[in-house]
């Protein structure tokens, strides 16, 4: 009897050590993230040539995050279905201020086709590729009684157009010997599925482990190799496609959460809640994963 007292006795406050010990690591990593960390953007601006890519830059957060690159001092890629559109959004950045940087326009509707034509981006010199055209709209059916038009397009669009963007793009930004920055930008539902989402939340779910895996993938290729891999999971932003409410802390504007986006990458963890509020219900868990240089 007095054995096994004087074993709990030991095991008790080692656990609740062990508790304590994982708990204050979550909290300084919460303070380090929203609060201490200053974006590394600035280290992808590398100089009059550098190109950030950004898909799915005609509205909501992929917009945003393009004013934000464009006011950095980044050359464009902007992507988008509507070359209309796309002329738009190109003739407001260069609109936006001192800076007068190159903006090209990428115009591929992802859900049409597998068979993208990226034959444009070649030759530049890309450190950054954002990764935010996506989206799907719910279907209040049962799952089998979608039409695998819209199955195959969901999945084109959310899975396989990042998929071929990065086969295209990585070997000419590791060849270029240059910082390499892949942020996708994915959904909560992609850990936790939404009513009627099902498809899009694997999808989500699907680049998640794409970023995981080529965030490996490229130190087994270069150990060397400066690569910064960030999956973004993003709750309620306010968009016409799906939240058009009053923004909140809950529900952000898309400028605020592409603020957000930008001012975390670099922050040492490859899956990332941007919006500090909404990793309080989460235990202040940032999500799985570092990055392999920091
Ligand atoms: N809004 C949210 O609450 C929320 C939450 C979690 C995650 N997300 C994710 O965040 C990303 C951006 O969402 P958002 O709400 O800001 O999007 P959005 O306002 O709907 O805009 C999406 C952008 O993607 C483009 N796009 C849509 N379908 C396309 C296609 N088939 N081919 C090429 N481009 C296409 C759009 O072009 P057009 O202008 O031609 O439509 C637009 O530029 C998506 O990946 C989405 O899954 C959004």
């Amino acid at each position: 009897m007095m054995a096994i007292l004087q074993f709990l006795g030991f095991v008790v406050p080692l656990i609740g050590l062990i508790t304590t010990a994982i708990l204050l690591r979550r909290f300084a990593s919460f303070i380090h993230v929203y609060f201490l960390h200053r974006s590394a953007i600035q280290r992808y601006a590398l100089d009059d040539d550098t190109f950030a890519v950004v898909t799915g830059a005609t509205g909501g957060m992929g917009k945003a995050i393009a004013e934000d690159l464009y006011d950095r001092g980044f050359n464009l890629v902007i992507h988008g279905r509507s070359q209309e559109k796309l002329d738009r959004v190109k003739e407001e950045l260069l609109q936006r201020g001192p800076l007068k940087k190159i903006v090209h326009t990428l115009r591929i509707n992802a859900e049409d086709t597998s068979t993208y034509d990226f034959s444009s981006l070649k030759g530049l010199k890309i450190t950054a590729v954002f990764l935010v055209a996506g989206g799907a709209s719910v279907q209040t059916v049962p799952y089998d009684q979608v039409s695998s038009e819209y199955a195959n397009g969901v999945i084109r669009l959310n899975a396989l157009f990042p998929i071929d963007l990065l086969r295209a793009l990585l070997p000419q930004m590791r060849a270029a010997k240059v910082p390499m920055l892949v942020v996708g930008i994915g959904s909560i539902t992609g850990r936790y599925p939404a009513p009627f989402l099902s498809i899009y939340s694997a999808s989500k779910s699907f680049l998640l482990r794409l970023i995981h895996g080529l965030s490996i993938d490229e130190s087994f290729h270069d150990p060397s190799a400066d690569t910064t891999f960030h999956y973004m999971n993003v709750g309620e932003v306010i968009s016409p496609g799906s939240f058009t409410k009053e923004p909140n802390l809950f529900c952000p504007t898309p400028e605020t959460i592409a603020r957000a986006i930008i001012r975390v990458v670099g922050c040492g963890h490859r899956e990332v809640i941007p919006v500090a509020a909404k990793i309080m219900g989460k235990h202040m868990n940032l999500g799985e994963g570092k990055n392999k240089n920091e």
